[in-house]
């Protein structure tokens, strides 16, 4: 057997790693500014990391949710206190795309209704409801394709309140920050329309946090810039520093059912663990203010560099740099000429994701290369 080929590869691969480096078995250094898709959020092998799972895994790694488990109420508590949620309850599954399925679950079963809106260029996941909410129609098979979901454009208020008087609604989606359609921001005061439209209708509003929340942005949940409070946020990626973990922050107005939601691993001690020692380096070592403080200094930075980049977007650590050679081309050369990892958004954006440990000094070296590999 061999694993079933869905992406293509790089020819490279990372054996060792090093906070914002992965290593391959000759000892090439690589400065990681994707994070493994934005996953890798406090950094690669960090030693109270390792240390923690190591002492969980052999303490008791695993029982499903049917036995008493401290580790997931301590776990909840640290995040509600870290993420300024702390009456908000959480529900602890394995991925990203499996949070926003159980938060449109919720949402459906709480207003008893079918329809979702969704917006375009958005992107939830892979999985049947969370790639049906998402704009793109090459990864959506005919099994997930349905008329419950509807896309407007972002920002555009006028759309969203017109379906929304339909009365058919259940949830409003939104991402923190889209970011697979090149890092694209909602606006702060379309946040807030939304947040006004989607109570006065009685309509959930879910925000995709995955990808920008856990402090990349410079706050623990992009969404806060706007000062809104969603009904749901979903959390995934940098919240297991790439352990699989996925969770929903539900609003307390919503009652659990018992049999509602599950997972026979979600939440699990070893999970749980793992999340819990991200949390403690994310505040030991002021990562969310290390990622406003570096991230807003790189915007800056490449913001003037006019005549080599065409646009520059994002908060953060959560960057999109739009440029006018081929980006798939630019990428390649990135890594393997000067050993840099960066990611993509289509054809002409350049994503940058990277730990949120990343220095004001890797990220001048990463311009001046880009600088450098544009110009070759
Ligand atoms: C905004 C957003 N939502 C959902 C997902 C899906 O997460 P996962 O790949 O962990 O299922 C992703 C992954 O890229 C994402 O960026």
């Amino acid at each position: 057997m061999k694993p079933f080929e869905v992406y293509p590869l790089y020819p490279i691969e990372p054996v060792r790693g090093r906070g914002c480096y992965v290593i391959d078995e000759q000892g090439n250094a690589y400065l990681d500014l994707y994070g493994g898709n934005g996953a890798v959020s406090i950094g690669h092998c960090i030693p109270y990391y390792i240390e923690a799972i190591q002492h969980q895994v052999a303490q008791f790694g695993f029982y499903s949710n049917i036995l008493e488990n401290s580790l997931q109420t301590r776990f909840a508590q640290k995040l509600g206190q870290m993420s300024g949620y702390p009456t908000y309850s959480l529900f602890l599954c394995n991925s990203g795309s499996e949070a926003n399925e159980n938060a449109l679950k919720l949402a459906s079963h709480h207003t008893g209704n079918a329809k979702v809106l969704a917006f375009k260029g958005s992107f939830h996941g892979h999985t049947s409801g969370s790639v049906a909410v998402t704009d793109n129609p090459y990864i959506i098979s005919p099994f997930s394709r349905t008329d419950h979901v509807h896309f407007v454009r972002m920002g555009d208020i006028e759309a969203v309140e017109k379906e929304l008087a339909k009365g058919e609604y259940a949830a409003v989606i939104i991402e923190g920050i889209q970011g697979l359609s090149g890092v694209r921001m909602p606006g702060d005061d379309f946040m807030r329309q939304l947040r006004k439209v989607t109570k006065a209708h009685e309509v959930m509003l879910i925000v995709d946090e995955i990808q920008s929340g856990y402090g990349r942005t410079g706050k623990f949940f992009a969404h806060q810039f706007s000062g809104i409070r969603p009904d749901l946020i979903t959390v995934g990626k940098g919240m297991g520093n790439g352990f699989p973990i996925g969770g929903v922050l539900i609003s307390p107005d919503f009652t659990p059912v018992r049999g509602m939601l599950a997972s026979t691993t979600g939440g699990n001690q070893l999970a749980c663990a793992a999340a819990m020692a991200v949390l403690d380096v994310i505040e030991r070592d002021k990562l969310i203010e290390n990622a406003d403080k570096v991230g807003t200094q790189a915007i800056e930075i490449l913001s003037q560099m006019t005549g080599i980049i065409a646009d520059v977007r994002g908060r953060g650590l959560m960057i999109g740099i739009d440029v006018n050679v081929s980006v798939p081309e630019l990428r390649r050369k990135l890594l393997l000429d000067y050993c840099i990892l960066t990611g993509g958004s289509g054809s002409s954006t350049i994503r940058i994701l990277p730990p949120l440990c990343v220095t004001s000094q890797q990220m001048e070296r990463f311009i001046r290369l880009l600088a450098a590999a544009i110009g070759s």
